[in-house]
């Protein structure tokens, strides 16, 4: 293991590469790379490196969209079967069929999406600024928002606005919504509720705390603002309700603290696809680049730039 990461570590030196992990990488990966975020954080990072390689860890939309922000680095993904049942749930054609029924709204796509879909969109979101961008947006303007249904659920709850929301789901945070909810609740009574707004759950807890339930103790996060929450919180149980590669994460920032998975199935074996020898040879070989095409990169940059710029 040993001869691996040191074999990594001077391939990235040799290299001037970056090595980007999202929260939800396997410990090892997340251990050797320079920085580890959520989408928007990995976005923000693919934009400011001055690394001449950007290795990737994390999925093809991701990847992607360094190469979109960054298009004169090279952008490498250790896997490219790496992708993301979300972001499937939608093409550019679907997208703009969608578009012509519903003229002169404004398409805020979120970042788990294709480049096409994109290059198609006005403004881009991730889960940590979705209210934002759409409060961003005049409200005399329809919005259609894709591809995430919780998601859109939870960003239109708390802006107050009616969208029309795409129906697609990922398939790991759907699930987390079977589990009861309630019963993890009675479980862990004094812990802290920490909820993705891609779950399932998360449009159930909203929907209950608008009608009858307290859902106290319980808050929506981003898996970075799952981490800063957590960093500040007094707390010293935590229930979570996302992919659990998040917890070794949180586990380093507060060892003392109890993390439970509220749906320890929650596996995405798309980001568990990278490993610490296919991020060697990734290095070693330059695989594999994710390069988007110049007209759909240049129609992309805008939504994600838009989105730069309100956060
Ligand atoms: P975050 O931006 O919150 O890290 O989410 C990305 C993702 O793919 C969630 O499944
Ligand atoms: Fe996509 Fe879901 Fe995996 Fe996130 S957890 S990358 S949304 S499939």
């Amino acid at each position: 293991m040993n001869d691996i990461i040191n074999e990594i570590l001077k391939l990235k030196k040799e290299k001037n590469a970056v090595i980007l992990a999202h929260n939800y990488q396997v410990g090892e990966i997340q251990d050797i790379a320079d920085f580890v975020g959520d989408s928007l954080g990995l976005s923000q990072q693919a934009a400011k490196t001055n690394a001449d390689v950007i290795v990737f860890c994390g999925v093809h939309f991701m990847a992607e969209t360094a190469s979109i922000i960054s298009p004169n680095k090279k952008i490498l993904i250790p896997d490219t079967e790496a992708g993301c049942s979300l972001a499937s749930t939608v093409n550019a054609d679907q997208l703009r069929e969608w578009k012509l029924q519903h003229p002169g709204a404004v398409v805020v796509s979120y970042v788990n999406t294709t480049a096409e879909v994109k290059a198609e969109s006005d403004y881009c979101c991730t889960s940590s600024n979705a209210v934002k961008v759409v409060e961003a947006i005049s409200r005399e303007k329809r919005i259609l928002f894709l591809p995430d249904k919780f998601l859109g659920q939870y960003v239109s709850v708390t802006t107050g606005r009616e969208m029309e929301i795409w129906n697609g789901a990922c398939h790991v945070h759907e699930k987390i919504g079977d589990v009861n909810f309630d019963e993890a609740q009675a479980q862990h009574p004094d812990a802290e509720f920490l909820i993705h707004p891609e779950c399932g759950c998360s449009s159930a807890c909203m929907l209950k705390s608008q009608l009858y339930f307290d859902c106290k103790n319980t808050h929506i996060f981003s898996t970075e603002g799952m981490i800063d929450y957590v960093k500040k919180s007094d707390a010293d149980e935590f229930v979570v309700a996302t992919e659990i590669g998040i917890l070794h994460r949180l586990k380093k920032i507060k060892p003392a603290a109890a993390f439970y998975p509220l749906n320890e199935k929650s596996i995405c074996e798309y980001m568990k696809m990278i490993t610490l020898e296919k991020l060697y040879e990734s290095l070693r070989y330059d695989k594999f680049e994710v390069k988007v095409p110049e007209e759909i990169a240049r129609k992309a940059a805008l939504p994600i730039q838009r989105m730069l710029e309100i956060v």
